[in-house]
């Protein structure tokens, strides 16, 4: 099995006839997750917008979880877009909506809901995508955090982190040498340089928890209410 997926169904397991794809991570941590966020996410209403949402499976899950909330799951490739959908129409799920097309490489990227520009966040869900992308996309992630979060919104960012420089684990000090060896653009990143990040976008530092397999999940809240 590859250590990491740039696009799902490329090697691996093929499509389901319908076109849903399968990410092994998927079965590995979504239950984890889930817990980390569940705390937050239960208690609201809203909508949450999920990028680089993959094969679509943690969306399926996590809309299924949570029927207080809409979903909004997003990718850049077609056949991630087409698999969201698939998973949406094999989950028949109310509150989960139809894949949109987000490229956080993109500064000024946003979200729309049904054709209308979007409201505010009641969270943003990044899971497995900064250390495998460039580091604009960590950029225009918590840049658009602070432009679309609502005032008690969060956004939640699961991965491999580095902290104060250092790796967590050697097996994530190994990865981060082979997706550089890959992409010298991609890599683990730094909780401190997201949390400068943070703080340039109106952010808090992050809360950090720790997460199976030396991940970690970051989450950013308004460091000032806007009202
Ligand atoms: C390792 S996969 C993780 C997918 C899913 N979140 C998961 O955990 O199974 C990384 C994802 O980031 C997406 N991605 C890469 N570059 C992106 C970009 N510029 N904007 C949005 N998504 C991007 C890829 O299409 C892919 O779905």
């Amino acid at each position: 099995m590859p250590k990491f997926v740039v696009e799902f169904g490329k090697a691996g397991a093929p499509p389901a006839p319908d076109g849903r794809l399968e990410g092994p991570a998927f079965h590995r941590n979504h239950d984890a997750i889930w817990s980390a966020i569940a705390g937050f996410l239960s208690e609201q209403t809203g909508d949450v917008l999920e990028l680089g949402s993959g094969t679509g499976q943690h969306a399926a899950a996590f809309a299924r979880q949570a029927p207080n909330l809409t979903w909004w799951p997003s990718d850049i490739y077609p056949s991630h877009l087409a698999s969201i959908e698939a998973w949406r129409q094999h989950a028949r799920l109310a509150n989960l909506r139809a894949p949109q097309r987000i490229d956080l490489a993109d500064p000024e990227w946003t979200w729309t809901a049904d054709g209308q520009a979007g409201a505010a966040l009641t969270a943003m869900l990044c899971i497995n995508v900064l250390h495998i992308a460039p580091w604009r996309v960590a950029q225009n992630l918590i840049a658009g955090a602070g432009r679309l979060l609502r005032d008690e919104g969060r956004l939640f960012v699961y991965g491999p982190f580095m902290r104060d420089g250092a790796h967590t684990a050697p097996s994530n000090a190994a990865f981060d040498a082979s997706l550089r060896a890959e992409n010298p653009d991609w890599g683990v990143r730094d909780v401190n340089d997201l949390n400068r990040l943070a703080q340039d976008a109106g952010l808090k530092a992050a809360e950090i928890v720790p997460m199976p397999a030396n991940n970690l999940i970051l989450a950013f809240a308004r460091a000032v209410r806007q009202r």
